[in-house]
């Protein structure tokens, strides 16, 4: 079955062919769209830009950009300046007009002598301290054209952005940011996804505090969790990445985002156990027998992480097939003793992730979160791209 080319696909990297590939990871960009339509319905008349960092949260920030594009999205988030580039060169290749002017914000804060790549390529960096806010403001001095660049105060990560001392300096000397084109003020929420967390209204307070000192440009707070804050958090403009990808914004309830991966692994051998037999590396399980373990050829090269080992878990149909034994480089082998053998030959597919066990589910099972099992995603997988409006059909507002 030949797949249609998604737009922005043509940018992403080599594609494993199907019959090559020992799993198949299915992309449905629709529901990506939906999610994106879901998170602006939930915003009222706050607009959602697109953060598109770690190459879209592992799924193609290609592909995943374009969609959103053609979704009406025109503001886009990237951590690293090289990532803003690529991110460039997708949105002009996707040949509509609209697109070329799209803002692609840089996180990661302005680094020495990137100021003419910025302006070569129209990328806005993040500016994170008075230094930054110095060196832009001389090079935009020097060009004698205030290029537009965003402010981003701590309020309380202790990671990037002006620190407090710094935001009480600005407010003493508020020349440092004159002639300075700012525009997006933010900062970033840390305990979002824990609505009763007392930082949530601490940065909220803050972020109030930080607008007072630089009312200029719009200003954004709230990521995907933050959007589910509620209204005092959106501001002018939310910061979804996460959400857009199908990862529950509030872990523990229910999740109102569509699920857009399924991850299908192939059953490359079948093993019957009579008399008791450990598997794998470590001698970590004992199937007793009378048994049957399917061998799937996924590993942690491929993403599929270690922390499973004998606690993730796979379902063929809607049979369950726990992982036994540790996961290895390339392989895991499940216990599939329930299901039926007509289910089990070999390339029979194995949802590794789908509908009965989602992003959420299964890094809960490996003691991490849903975005660590995105982003880790390998490349060894053949990935199928579904959906996807076709340039023609694009809304914008
Ligand atoms: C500054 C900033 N804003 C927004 C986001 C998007 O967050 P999320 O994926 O939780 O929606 C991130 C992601 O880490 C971020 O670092």
């Amino acid at each position: 079955m030949s797949t249609p080319t998604p737009p922005g696909a043509a940018f992403h990297s080599t594609p494993v062919p199907e019959t090559h590939a020992g799993a198949v990871l299915t992309i449905d960009l629709d529901a990506i769209t939906s999610n994106y339509q879901s998170l602006t319905d939930r915003l009222g008349g706050v607009k959602p830009a697109a953060v598109v960092k770690a190459d879209g949260y592992g799924l193609g920030a290609g592909p995943v950009a374009v969609t959103l594009a053609n979704a009406g999205c025109r503001v886009f988030f990237v951590a690293h300046l090289e990532e803003g580039i690529g991110l460039r060169n997708s949105l002009n290749a996707a040949g509509d007009s609209d697109f070329v002017n799209a803002e692609i914000h840089v996180l990661g804060g302005l680094m020495p002598d990137t100021q003419d790549t910025y302006d070569a390529i129209r990328l806005i960096p993040v500016l994170g301290s008075l230094d930054q806010i110095h060196t832009w403001k001389q090079f935009c001095d020097r060009l004698d054209r205030p290029l537009p660049c965003d402010i981003h105060a701590d309020t309380g990560m202790c990671r990037l952005g002006l620190p407090p001392d710094e935001l009480a300096k600005l407010e003493i000397e508020p020349g440092r940011v004159d002639s300075l084109n700012i525009n997006l003020v933010i900062s970033h929420l840390a305990c979002a996804d824990e609505p009763d967390h007392p930082k949530n209204t601490e940065q909220l307070d803050a972020f109030h505090h930080v607008r007072k000192v630089l009312p200029q440009g719009r200003a954004s707070l709230a990521n995907s969790s933050g959007i589910f804050l509620g209204s005092d958090y959106h501001y002018d403009l939310a910061r979804p990445g996460a959400a857009l990808y199908g990862i529950a914004p509030v872990p523990g309830r229910a999740n109102p985002m569509a699920q857009v991966i399924r991850l299908q692994g192939k059953i490359a051998q079948v093993r019957g156990v009579d008399t008791p037999e450990t598997v794998g590396y470590g001698a970590t399980h004992r199937a007793e027998g009378p048994a049957r373990i399917a061998t799937v050829p996924v590993g942690y090269a491929d993403g599929y992480l270690r922390h499973l080992s004998s606690k993730g878990s796979g379902y063929i149909g809607n049979f369950p097939v726990p992982v036994v034994g540790r996961v290895s480089m390339d392989l895991i082998t499940l216990d599939i003793t329930g299901v039926p053998e007509h289910l089990c030959a070999p390339g029979a597919l194995v949802d590794l992730i789908g509908p009965n066990n989602p992003i959420d589910q299964i890094a809960d099972e490996a003691g991490t979160i849903g975005y660590e099992i995105l982003t880790s995603l390998g490349n060894r997988y053949h990935r199928v791209y579904v959906g996807g409006s076709r340039l023609g059909d694009k809304e914008t507002s």
